[in-house]
Parts: C-alpha cells; structure tokens; sequence
C-alpha cells in the first residue's frame, strides 16, 4: 500500500482570544481528494485546518487537527517516505507578531503588525522531507499560467493543480472546481469545469498512472 501526506482546509492565525486571520477554504476538494487516493489504494494522513464539511471515516485515513501553519508543518516534518504529498491547505501567510491575550478594544483604526509563516509545500519539497511526489495548488485570479508555472517551479512541486474562478462561480466552497493539472515536465491535463469529485478523481488517476 503506499503512503500519501494531505494538507486540507484552512488555517487560522488568531490576534487575540476572537479575531483572526484567514483563507477561504472549505475543504470540499482536500475531502474529495482523499477519497480519491482511498479508491486507489493509498493510505493517508491528512493534517487539516478549519473544514466546513463532514470528514471520512476509514481505517485508511488518519485526521490531525493543525489549526496553524506552524502546527502544520510541525505535523508534517513527522512523516518520512511519503509517496505522494497533496498540499491543497489555504495555509495564511500571516500572523500577527504579537498575540494579544487580551480582546483588543475597538478604537478609532488599528493597525496590526504581521509576520510570514512558513510555507509548508516549500519547506517540505526542499531536503529531505520530500515526498516521492509533490502536487501543490494555485488559486489564480489574473495571469493565471505565468503564476502557476512560477510557483510550480519555486516550491519545487512534481505537479501543480492551477484552479480559477469562472464568470459565475469563485470555487469557494461550490460543488465545482475549475483548472488544469500541470506537470514539472511540461505536460498538463486539461481538469475542466466539473464537480470537485471528477476534479479529484482526474488528479489521482493521472498522476498515480505516470512513471515518477
Ligand atoms: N502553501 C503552503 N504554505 C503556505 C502557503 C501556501 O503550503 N504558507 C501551499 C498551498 O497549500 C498550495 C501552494 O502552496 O499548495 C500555493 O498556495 P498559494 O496560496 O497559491 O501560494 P502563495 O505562495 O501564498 O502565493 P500567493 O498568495 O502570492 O499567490
């Protein structure tokens, strides 16, 4: 059987006890994926954030609760000779420099002072904890080819999944996705407009039927 590693779902940095910052995410298409790679014969481990739909119960999929990027990749750095890693989390970019244990009281404005999180795809695809193959993802909203194959090359992904919104839908917690898989070897394969099980489904049969 072999072993894949799943970021799902989104992050959470928070700035005092009630605030936070945050992606949208639902963590239908993290969801979706994994029961993909289930069919398939993978067994995962799944390190997910906040989820706004209902989790998997199977012997084969282990659920960890990373609610921040530091957690995640902590989590993450757990695992060696993964054979596949999916890294579609909305991991925040951000977090607030200090945490206020306090409520910060409204006032006239507020300015906050962030710092970067790690990036968890980019640390992991680096050294040595690099799964056997990595897929990253890229919502895009403008130039949309030119971002992802940047991206695909300086997170050092095997393949990058590019999703963009259509004229009626922005993805965000739909039925649907909408992109197009892209191979560090130039190839692609068209994941057109279709639910996110297809999309998922599209995903796993192509990469788990290449030679990597
Ligand atoms: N990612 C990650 N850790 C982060 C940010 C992103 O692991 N701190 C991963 C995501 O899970 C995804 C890929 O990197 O697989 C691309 O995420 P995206 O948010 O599109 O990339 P960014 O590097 O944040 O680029 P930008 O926001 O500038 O488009």
């Amino acid at each position: 059987m072999k072993h894949a590693l799943i970021t799902i779902g989104c992050t959470r940095e928070y700035i005092d006890p009630v605030r936070y910052i945050s992606n949208e995410s639902s963590g239908r298409q993290g969801i979706a994926l994994i029961k993909s790679l289930l069919k398939f014969n993978y067994k995962v481990i799944c390190l997910h954030g906040y989820l706004q739909t209902k989790q998997i119960v199977s012997k084969n999929v282990k659920f960890i609760f990373t609610p921040t990027a530091d957690e995640m990749l902590r989590e993450a750095k757990k695992y060696k000779s993964i054979d596949l890693g999916i890294f579609n989390a909305a991991v925040s970019d951000y977090k607030a420099k200090k945490y206020n244990k306090l409520k910060i009281k409204k006032k006239n404005g507020l300015s906050l002072k962030l710092t970067n999180n790690p990036d968890i795809l980019r640390s992991m695809s680096f050294g040595k904890y690099k799964p056997k193959v990595t897929v990253g993802f890229a919502y895009e909203t403008n130039d949309v080819f030119k971002n992802a194959k940047k991206k695909l090359l300086s997170k050092n992904c095997d393949y990058l999944v590019l999703n963009f919104p259509t004229a009626e839908d922005k993805i965000f917690n739909s039925k649907y996705n909408n992109g197009i898989l892209i191979g560090r070897s130039g190839d692609f394969l068209n994941l057109g407009n279709v639910t996110k099980t297809i999309f998922a489904n599209k995903i796993v049969k192509y990469i788990s039927n290449r030679k990597n």
